[in-house]
């Protein structure tokens, strides 16, 4: 029941934790969320009916479903003195520390259900964060480009109401296109949950010392913010349209990158743990074609892609690292194709694992094993010495 300990070149490469809630086979590729391949989730199974599946550990009934998406529905109006906090940013801010920021906040505005240890302050916190961040990050880029927020429109589900709030006018109806609501949708269940990666270790960390769920999730966003983590769908397509704009030419990149020019890599391509082929890459890029056909997207971008993939896999100094696409690799390009700017490509990162984070905050929470999250170190510094009055230095 304890985590593994294996020394491994040095490096003391331990288990973090148990946990009963994503499966991850980096050598074979293989994802399993509660034991259900993600291939046969992605495109059949909504986002809601997977966040009710990661939190609660079953797929739900159709009236478990129902039940859950009207409470979710209820609580996706934030605080009116929570939007003033949009108001203080400057409008050219990331759209990720606003995140983090807002998610933060509403612990000072929900202080009567933030006790870990009380099921139903934990179950209101939940319904209410899963319910917030869509309207959130709607408004975070709403302040970017300098639009009036629209008040959420609950006949809608999740994923239409964010598409609404963050495209919609009030000056003229918006119509959600039901093509582009099924992508997004698609695209958050394939990043609803990925086992200890850095965001989710961070939330549990910070949960495991009994800070509340708000708290813990606001430092998970901070942590997926990171260019090597949730930061990469963004770094894809300015690396992209760096290669586009000197040309076009991949194998002068190529070479760059395996030359390894300061802050020249192939962003999209390697993996903590896959070893193999990403299996949600690899469902994004066959949907890439169809969605990007569909929305009208940047087709050259995803030639130029699927290039950069071709020449790297057929590349010993890509092949020796086995080094693959990652989930990061095609997303930017359906995300930039439904019109988000590329600085909304984290805050679509960040939807998509939210209800990841809450199910492993909930689960660590309910472990009584779990102490608070104390790592040691390897010390490397100066041995003991005497000190040496200012004088004599
Ligand atoms: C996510 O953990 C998760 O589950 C994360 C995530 C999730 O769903 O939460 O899957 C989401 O974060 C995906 C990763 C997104 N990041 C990127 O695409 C950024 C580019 N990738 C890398 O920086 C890198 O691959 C990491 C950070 C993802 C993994 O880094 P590692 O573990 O250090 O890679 P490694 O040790 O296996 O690297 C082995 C070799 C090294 O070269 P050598 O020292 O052996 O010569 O491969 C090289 C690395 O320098 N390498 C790369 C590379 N990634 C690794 N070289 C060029 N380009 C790359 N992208």
């Amino acid at each position: 029941t304890t985590g593994h300990v294996a020394l491994d070149i040095g490096f003391v490469n331990t288990a973090s934790c148990t946990s009963a809630i994503t499966y991850i086979d980096g050598d074979a590729g293989v994802l399993r969320y509660r034991g259900y391949p993600i291939d046969q989730l992605a495109g059949r199974a909504s986002f809601i009916e997977v966040s009710y599946l990661l939190i609660y550990g079953e797929l739900p009934t159709a009236a478990q479903l129902a039940d859950f998406d009207s409470r979710i529905r209820r609580h996706t109006l934030l605080h009116e003195d929570l939007k003033q906090f949009f108001k203080g940013f400057p409008r050219d801010a990331h759209p990720m520390p606003v995140l983090s920021s807002a998610v933060s906040a509403l612990s000072t505005f929900y202080q009567d259900s933030l006790d870990p240890f009380d099921p139903e302050q934990v179950e209101i916190s939940t319904l209410r964060l899963l319910a917030k961040l869509p309207t959130i990050a709607a408004y975070a880029y709403k302040k970017s480009v300098g639009q009036p927020f629209l008040y959420p429109d609950n006949s809608l589900g999740l994923v239409e109401n964010f598409l609404r709030m963050t495209f919609g006018f009030p000056a003229e109806p918006y119509e959600v296109d039901p093509e582009l609501a099924a992508a997004l949708d698609m695209l958050l269940v394939l990043h609803a949950d990925h086992e200890q990666n850095c965001s989710t270790s961070t939330v549990r960390l910070v949960g495991s010392s009994h800070a509340n769920l708000f708290a813990s999730v606001s430092a998970g966003i901070n942590a997926l913010f990171g260019p090597l983590h949730g930061g990469a769908n963004q770094s894809v397509l300015e690396m992209l349209e760096s290669i586009q704009r000197e040309g076009g030419d991949i194998d002068r990149f190529v070479e760059r990158v395996k030359k390894k020019e300061p802050g020249v890599k192939l962003m999209g391509f390697g993996h903590r743990v896959y070893k193999n082929y990403d299996p949600r890459a690899a469902i994004v890029k066959q949907t890439a074609d169809r969605v990007l056909d569909k929305l009208g997207g940047n087709n050259e971008l995803l030639d130029l892609a699927r290039q950069l993939e071709e020449v790297a896999l057929s590349d010993d100094y890509f092949v020796e690292r086995k080094l693959y696409p990652n989930v990061d690799f095609y997303t930017g390009l359906i995300y930039r194709a439904m019109g988000f700017p590329t600085r909304m490509f984290t805050v679509l990162f960040a939807l998509g694992r939210l209800p990841g984070w809450i199910a492993q905050w909930r689960e660590m929470i309910a472990d009584p094993a779990t102490k608070i999250g104390r790592p040691r170190q390897v010390y490397t510094g100066k041995t003991e010495r005497p000190y040496i009055d200012i004088a004599d230095r």
